[in-house]
């Protein structure tokens, strides 16, 4: 049986419940780091938005076998006129369906969707960037329950060339009862060519990758008083270089 990959346009599809319940819980058991049934489909809702020269847009795409989601990814378009950057959201494969290239399959749908977006904007597409559990910040606790080795998850994207940037990211609590998490590190995938070697990374460029983050996976309250990026914007004014490892 082949699998399909479809785009979720449909606020009130099915597929956002079946996503969520056999894809997000399995793959991201911690729930205050996942988008529960309702911010998802409120993302698909909102899907674009505009202020000043920002163009935002958020996508999701899942994979589906006999009926039935096996996997999915989400993530954000985000420009500032000339460029755009992506922003990662989540990706997971259901356990039983892993090590088959639907993972890859999954991050081809990514890559080539940025590009069909900037190309329609017509910016040049810059980065990628997305959260991944730091096993050296975890728990031993968190490490135990993860969905899978967060060591070998780090190899997963280095070996596709992403590379970890050197800075203390929080995410902002997704719920007014949630916390922040702490154990996740930004992993930033160059598009362009100059940048394919970059050791190290502006205080502006990350400020402005830190910004994208939080304005597209959101805050409980205002961005200007979220004590998450209060703290980050305080540690970006420390240093004037970021290193990327
Ligand atoms: C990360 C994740 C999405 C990858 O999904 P996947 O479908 O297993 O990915 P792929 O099959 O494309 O690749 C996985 C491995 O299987 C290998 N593989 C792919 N197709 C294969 C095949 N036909 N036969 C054997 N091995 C294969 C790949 O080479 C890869 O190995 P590598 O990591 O050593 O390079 C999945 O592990 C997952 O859901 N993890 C939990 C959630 C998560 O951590 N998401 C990422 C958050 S940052």
């Amino acid at each position: 049986m082949p699998i399909d990959y479809i785009e979720v346009l449909d606020p009130d599809s099915d597929l956002i419940a079946d996503f969520h319940d056999n894809v997000l819980v399995e793959a991201f058991p911690d729930k205050y780091v996942r988008e529960d049934i309702p911010i998802l489909r409120k993302n698909v809702i909102i899907k674009n938005w505009t202020d000043g020269n920002e163009i935002c847009r958020y996508h999701l795409f899942t994979a589906c076998k006999d009926g039935r989601v096996i996997g999915g990814v989400s993530f954000y378009f985000f420009s500032f006129g000339s460029y755009a950057i992506g922003m990662g959201s989540y990706i997971g494969v259901r356990k039983e369906h892993r090590k088959g290239g639907i993972g890859r399959k999954l991050i081809d749908i990514r890559d080539q969707t940025l590009f069909a977006d900037a190309r329609e904007f017509d910016c040049y597409l810059k980065e990628l960037v997305i959260q991944v559990n730091d096993p050296s910040l975890m728990k031993i606790e968190e490490i135990k329950n993860d969905s899978m080795d967060p060591w070998k998850r780090e190899m997963f994207w280095r070996k596709r060339g992403y590379r970890k940037i050197a800075f203390n990211f929080i995410q902002p609590a997704i719920k007014p009862e949630y916390p922040p998490i702490e154990y996740l590190s930004l992993h930033i995938y160059p598009y362009v060519h100059e940048l394919k070697d970059m050791k190290r990374i502006s205080r502006e460029e990350l400020r402005e990758i830190i910004y994208c983050f939080v304005k597209c996976t959101g805050t409980v309250g205002p961005m200007e008083t979220d004590p998450s990026y209060l703290r980050m914007k305080s540690e970006l004014a420390e240093q004037e270089y970021f290193a990327v490892i």
